[in-house]
């Protein structure tokens, strides 16, 4: 993919500006601190046409061959640190309404931070934080097959062509993300809590059964998320806010 190509008709302030583009990196979240490290403004972006060293939340691997979208952005945000959190909900709200956009398909989030496709994960976001400096890395399995995915991922998995049976163009949607993902941003200083509702209105868990951990389970429905962004939890001992933990839905409800 060509820097031009994307450049082209993007309506940013800053976010895309710089665009870099590489053919293959280890992690674009890697490219993008060493950027911030040499001073970059915000909004500096690393794309790549595929990772061999993606990775997801908690250490795990990212899965990132060819075809899908594998964007970092430096950001360096102004908000009072204890609401740098709501900056993966901010990103997740834009991802979305960029993704929704692009594919003409209904797209949801899946607390905190996974993009949902027909109930299946389409992507991620991963916000790795240091001195004044957020590193906002989102991973999109847009023109991939879903057997170029390790078997393990597949099982919860889908790409954006699985689900449309046909390829979408890189370029309209990481504009189309860069756009949305800026507006969301932007919003965060000055309106926290019409970020969340723009979550909020997506939230795949809302109304489900669910689980919590592995040791210590914590079991009930999946309520809300509250202004901090905690996950609410009605149990049989009353609303338990969640901050930590793999989610999983224990049945499919109706909403
Ligand atoms: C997750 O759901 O676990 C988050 C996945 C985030 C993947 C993206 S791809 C671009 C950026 N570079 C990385 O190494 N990871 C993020």
């Amino acid at each position: 993919m060509q820097a031009n190509a994307i450049h082209d008709g993007l309506r940013t302030q800053r976010l895309g500006r710089p665009l870099l583009v590489y053919e293959s990196v280890g992690s674009t979240n890697d490219v993008a601190r060493e950027m911030a490290k040499a001073d970059a403004p915000e909004g500096t972006a690393a794309l790549a046409g595929e990772q061999t060293g993606g990775r997801g939340r908690k250490g795990s691997a990212w899965a990132s061959p060819s075809g899908g979208l594998w964007l970092s952005i430096v950001l360096r945000p102004t908000i009072p640190l204890e609401a740098w959190p709501l900056i993966g909900f901010a990103a997740g709200a834009g991802v979305a309404a960029a993704l929704e956009s692009v594919s003409g398909r209904t797209i949801q989030l899946k607390w905190p931070n996974d993009v949902i496709l027909e109930s299946r994960k389409v992507g991620g976001i991963l916000v790795e934080s240091a001195a004044g400096v957020a590193i906002l890395g989102i991973g999109i399995n847009v023109n991939v097959e879903l057997d170029a995915l390790p078997e393990d991922v597949r099982r919860g998995a889908t790409t954006v062509l699985a689900s449309l049976g046909r390829t979408v163009d890189l370029s309209v949607l990481t504009r189309a993300v860069l756009e949305q993902v800026e507006h969301f941003y932007d919003l965060l200083s000055q309106d926290s809590k019409a970020v969340l509702r723009a979550w909020r209105r997506r939230s795949f868990l809302s109304g489900r059964s669910v689980q919590v951990g592995s040791t210590h389970m914590l079991e009930g429905i999946a309520e809300d998320v509250d202004d901090s962004g905690a996950l609410l939890i009605r149990t049989a001992s009353g609303v338990q806010p969640v901050t930590v933990g793999e989610v999983s839905v224990r049945e499919t409800r109706p909403r």
